[in-house]
């Protein structure tokens, strides 16, 4: 299968640019006007093979919808994998008034997330953290965020959601959004949000620069937090350990296309066989 590995990629290039076009095109301090920068963006490195990694589009929509859920008068709503806070902006334009913690592994996107949340206006009440949310939510205890949307590798789902649980990071009722279940297979924690801990709807959703490839998210409303740690199936924790495995993959040499497809193929069959399905679009 070919493989990514021996193509030489500058780093951030992706990153630069897209910071380049909000800055050469966005209107300081006019919110809407850098989303919209983001999403054109997004289609323009989708019609050139590229893949943004931001929630636009469907996603958007779906984070929006979610972020209206959470709860009567949301104070304080939580974004894991800020990337270049583009998920953090829609989470502050949608909720004025509430503040976000974003949390953010790679410094540099940190810095480029600082950077883009300035420029549109909201930097007052966003928040970044730099950090690994293995280190970073353990010092959020008790917080009690009224909304978490979750954007990073499926398989990393299962470990975000215990630390969610174990340091009281969502009250009931809350509104917990998780991107990339399918394409990124998030095993274990689709079976724990179907569980009887929680409300959960699977929405197909589709990516702004690849229309044409389904992923699912999912949104859920925690029932009774006792009832998270529900059991888990043999397929779902097989799947789990191979979305591990890509995830590794992905990280070291690169996965092509058709890997990553396969993959989400194989995730779909195996999630249809234990009744995880997305509803109708
Ligand atoms: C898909 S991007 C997030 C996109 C963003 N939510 C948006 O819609 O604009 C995933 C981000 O999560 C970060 N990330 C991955 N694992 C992480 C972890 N364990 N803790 C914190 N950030 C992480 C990556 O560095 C990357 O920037």
């Amino acid at each position: 299968m070919p493989r990514m590995k021996n193509m030489v990629r500058l780093p951030y290039q992706k990153e630069l640019a897209l910071l380049r076009k909000v800055v050469d095109h966005a209107n300081p301090g006019d919110a809407a006007s850098v989303v919209h920068q983001m999403e054109c963006f997004g289609v323009e490195l989708g019609s050139a093979g590229g893949w943004a990694k931001f929630a636009a589009g469907s996603k958007a929509q779906i984070l929006l919808l979610g972020a209206a859920g959470s709860g009567p008068s949301p104070k304080h709503v939580l974004d894991i994998g800020a990337y270049g806070g583009g998920s953090a902006l829609h989470l502050a334009m949608a909720l004025p008034g509430v503040h976000v913690t974003a949390v953010e592994l790679d410094p540099v996107m940190v810095a480029l997330a600082r950077c883009l949340l300035g420029f549109a206006g909201v930097g007052d009440r966003v928040r970044v953290l730099p950090g690994h949310t293995r280190f970073r939510l353990p010092g959020l205890q008790g917080q009690r965020f009224s909304g978490i949307f979750a954007d990073v590798w499926g398989a990393q789902y299962a470990d975000v959601l215990a630390l969610i649980h174990r340091h009281a990071l969502l009250s009931t009722g809350s509104v917990l959004i998780a991107d990339n279940v399918l394409r990124t297979g998030a095993a274990e924690f689709a079976g724990r949000v179907t569980g009887p801990g929680f409300h959960t709807v699977v929405m197909p959703v589709r990516e702004v620069a690849n229309p044409e490839e389904e992923d699912w998210m999912t949104v859920s409303v925690l029932r009774d937090a006792a009832a998270w740690e529900t059991s888990v199936s043999e397929e779902l924790l097989e799947l789990q350990a191979r979305s591990e495995h890509l995830r590794d993959e992905a990280t070291n040499e690169g996965i092509a296309p058709e890997e990553h497809q396969d993959f989400s193929e194989r995730a779909r069959e195996v999630f249809r066989k234990v009744g995880i399905a997305p509803v109708s679009p």
